[in-house]
């Protein structure tokens, strides 16, 4: 039969983003709560060989691509072996992760040896102190030795996310687009999603990508529109002459829904069908239970099958039952 998974709407689901654990080395602002974070009980969470068999049946059906999300992915003990067992999994294209980028300095050679091909790392700030209040207790210049060890790993493109705070970072834009001038980047200016736990920077108001793009191009001049698959949810410019790019991802703003291509496997088991919707279907207790891969097949393609139109923000529908951290953005 068809090789690609379609959900209700015909969209073709081929991405998977993957949270490797629910733990994080930060606690961003926007992300998670100050106090009273609960983290899942090991038994909790798959293990290898059970993320493993789950991601060889996602891959007979169509999912080639495969992000590594958290909490912080590079916390996960094993990162490096579990990155190789998924590169040699047949159907399995393009490996990329998502992550803070303060243990890289360390593990960007070996991950980019074992298979990772790309790599997104959050910067919201290029100040030292800003960032120790944004990330509650972070520092900075492990990020910059990460992003730097990235480079030299040869992980390419290197995108940069940076989630646009009013009050805290808003300021710090153009200084953050003036990155993209002399380096290859791609960063990316991110609207704030309301998750459970974060209401107080969202009591700030949100910065739109429209504000966030003003802003730049009052100091840099009109952007220049870069092509980009739809399905990415950043649109792409560029400072006219840079080296880099700019990226705007507008969840709340200009939903992408309608291009969506990609569903979530949370760190225990539930595959997760938007981000911003609380639907989720039960995958570990088939793999703890030594289902076969006929079976993991058909469970993935009926959650696909379930995946909702679209998030319900502008509804005013914000039950996403779980926050950030534990779904990996
Ligand atoms: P690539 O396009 O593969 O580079 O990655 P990405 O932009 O999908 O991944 P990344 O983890 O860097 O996410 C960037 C921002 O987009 C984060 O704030 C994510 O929460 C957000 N994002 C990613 N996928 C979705 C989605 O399906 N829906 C919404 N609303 N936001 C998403
Ligand atoms: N809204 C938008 N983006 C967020 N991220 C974390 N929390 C939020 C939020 N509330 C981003 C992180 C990371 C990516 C996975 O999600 O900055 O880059
Ligand atoms: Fe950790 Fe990422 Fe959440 Fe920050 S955004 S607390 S780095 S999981």
């Amino acid at each position: 039969g068809e090789r690609i998974t379609r959900d209700a709407y015909g969209r073709p689901i081929t991405y998977l983003r993957i949270s490797l654990t629910d733990r994080c080395n930060l606690r961003c602002v926007y992300c998670m709560p100050a106090h009273g974070m609960k983290f899942a009980p090991r038994e909790e969470l798959l293990t290898d060989e059970e993320l493993l068999t789950i991601v060889r049946a996602a891959a007979r059906i169509g999912f080639s691509r495969l992000r590594l999300t958290g909490g912080e992915p590079t916390v996960r003990p094993g990162l490096v072996e579990l990155v190789r067992a998924m590169a040699a999994i047949p159907g399995v294209e393009d490996i990329s992760m998502t992550t803070n980028g303060l243990l890289l300095e360390r593990l960007a050679h070996d991950l980019a040896a074992a298979g990772l091909r790309r790599i997104n790392i959050s910067l919201d700030t290029l100040d030292p102190e800003r960032y120790r209040i944004m990330t509650r207790g972070g520092r900075i210049e492990k990020v910059f030795a990460g992003i730097a060890a990235a480079e030299d790993a040869g992980l390419r493109p290197i995108k940069l996310n940076a989630v646009v705070v009013r009050g805290l970072n808003d300021h710090e834009v153009p200084a953050l687009a003036g990155l993209t001038l002399e380096r290859p980047w791609q960063v990316r200016f991110i609207e704030v999603m309301p998750l459970e736990g974060v209401a107080d920077v969202h009591d700030a108001g949100l910065v739109t990508s429209a504000e966030t793009r003003a802003r730049i191009e009052e100091v840099f001049g009109p952007l220049e529109e870069v092509e980009a698959p739809l399905s990415d949810p950043a649109r792409v410019f560029r400072i006219r002459g840079a080296q880099g790019t700019l990226g705007f991802i507008s969840p709340v703003s200009e939903p992408f829904c309608a291009f969506c291509n990609r569903i979530r496997l949370t760190a225990d088991g539930k595959l997760r069908l938007c981000l911003l919707r609380s639907d989720e279907v039960d995958i570990r207790e088939l793999v703890r239970r030594g289902a076969s891969e006929e079976e993991l097949i058909e469970r993935i393609r009926a959650a696909v099958w379930r995946k909702p139109w679209g998030h319900g923000l502008r509804e005013g529908d914000r039950r996403t039952g779980r926050g950030m951290s534990q779904i990996g953005g």
